[in-house]
Parts: structure tokens; sequence; C-alpha cells
């Protein structure tokens, strides 16, 4: 099976995991991407999506799927999103796709984060993936050294500004080793809107794609 195939597969499978009648937290990605498409399938039986970025609205949208503000959500049962990376204890990094800021808030409103990715995803440490960092513009070349002094290389992801206006830093050569943590450190540094690392809010269920079909990991 090829990667993508891969991933349509876990989409199809994080249908099972959407309670009927309530709204479903929606993340970002080429893997969600699917997802919104299986969603689709059920959309009448869903009250509508709170998306995670400008990206999956406008394919909810496109599918027929409402979109519904993050403000007049109290709850969300789920939240379904992909990962750049992930490790045995549901601990990952995200923002591959720039929309961690957003992807963290609608995380937060969710009881249950449910990670779809294909098995190359799993790693046994955090850190071999360029840790995403969305940060203020003014603050990017004061982290940049900030992060230089703790190991990591640094670059500033190029013509890219967030939906929030922001820079991404990717961050190349961090061995993760405690991601709550370092989540908890790197989020009180100025200038750090989000940092990638989702331990506060990790995956409760992993639904990973292989070859021999979906392994489920919780
Ligand atoms: C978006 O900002 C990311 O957090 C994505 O969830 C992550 O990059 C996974 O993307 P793919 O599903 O495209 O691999």
């Amino acid at each position: 099976m090829t990667q993508d195939e891969l991933k349509a597969l876990v989409a199809q499978a994080a249908l099972a995991y959407v309670v009927p009648g309530t709204v479903v937290g929606v993340g970002t990605g080429s893997t969600v991407d699917h997802f919104i498409d299986a969603l689709a399938s059920m959309k009448d039986r869903i009250v509508g999506a709170v998306s995670s970025s400008d990206r999956s609205t406008e394919r909810l949208r496109a599918r027929g799927i409402n979109v519904v503000d993050a403000s007049s959500v109290e709850r969300l049962a789920v939240y379904i999103d992909g990962a750049d990376e992930i490790d045995h204890d549901g601990n990952m990094i995200k923002g591959g796709g720039a929309a961690l800021t957003r992807e963290k808030i609608v995380a937060d409103l969710a009881n249950d984060f449910i990670c779809i990715a294909d098995a190359s995803k799993l790693v046994p440490v955090l850190g071999k993936f360029p840790l995403p960092v969305e940060v203020i513009p003014m603050a990017a070349t004061q982290l940049a050294r900030r992060f230089q002094r703790i190991g990591g290389q640094p670059t500033l992801r190029d013509g890219v500004v967030t939906d929030n206006g922001c820079h991404i830093l990717d961050v190349r050569g961090l061995q993760i080793t405690d991601p709550l943590a370092s989540e908890i450190e790197i989020n009180q540094w100025p200038g750090v809107v989000t940092v990638g690392i989702f331990a506060r809010h990790r995956a409760s269920v992993c639904l990973l794609g292989t070859s021999e079909g979906v392994k489920t990991m919780r």
C-alpha cells in the first residue's frame, strides 16, 4: 500500500470514533483531508465540525459539512487529527502544515484526541522531525538564538505566514526525551505563540496505518 492509501485507511477507521449527534473537532493535513472526505458520508448524523484551519474549513464546506465556530462549543467528544511524529505514549510533534496553534486550541476542547497517521510517524523519541514553533515575527531571531543555545538548529519557514499572521521556526537536532517538560518550558519563552509538542494534549487513541491494516494504540 502507498503512504496515501494508508492515510485513507486510518481516516476511514476514524469514523468509528465520531459520536453521532455531536460536533466533531477536525484537524489539518493530508490525512485529515481523507478524513473529511469520509466524514461526508455521515454529515447528516452529526451537528457539524469545528475546524482547525482555513484549509480544512474550505474542504469541510465543499463536502457539505456544517462548520461551527469554536467559541460556540463548550466541549467536543473527539478531536481527530494527524501528526508528524508520535511516540508510544501518544505524545506528538505537529505543525508540519503550520496549523499547530488552532489545532491545539481545538484539541483543548475535546475529551479525546484521536490521532490518525501512517505507521512511518511512530518513533521511539520525538525530534527527528524538525519541531515547528509558531512565533511572533518580532521575536523570531531572538528565539532562534535561544534554540541554538539548547542545541537546536532553527530555520525560519520560508514565505510562510500562519492563519494567525505569525511565522514558523523549524528546529532540527532536538531529542525530546521529556515532551511534557519541553512543551511547558518552550511555551513560556516570550514571543512563542505555540510549540508543536502535543504532550498536554496527547493522543488518547492512535490509529496507525500499516500494510497489515489499522493498528490501534491506546
Ligand atoms: C498540520 O499543522 C499538522 O499538525 C498535521 O496534522 C501534520 O503535519 C500531519 O500532516 P499529514 O497528515 O499531512 O501527514
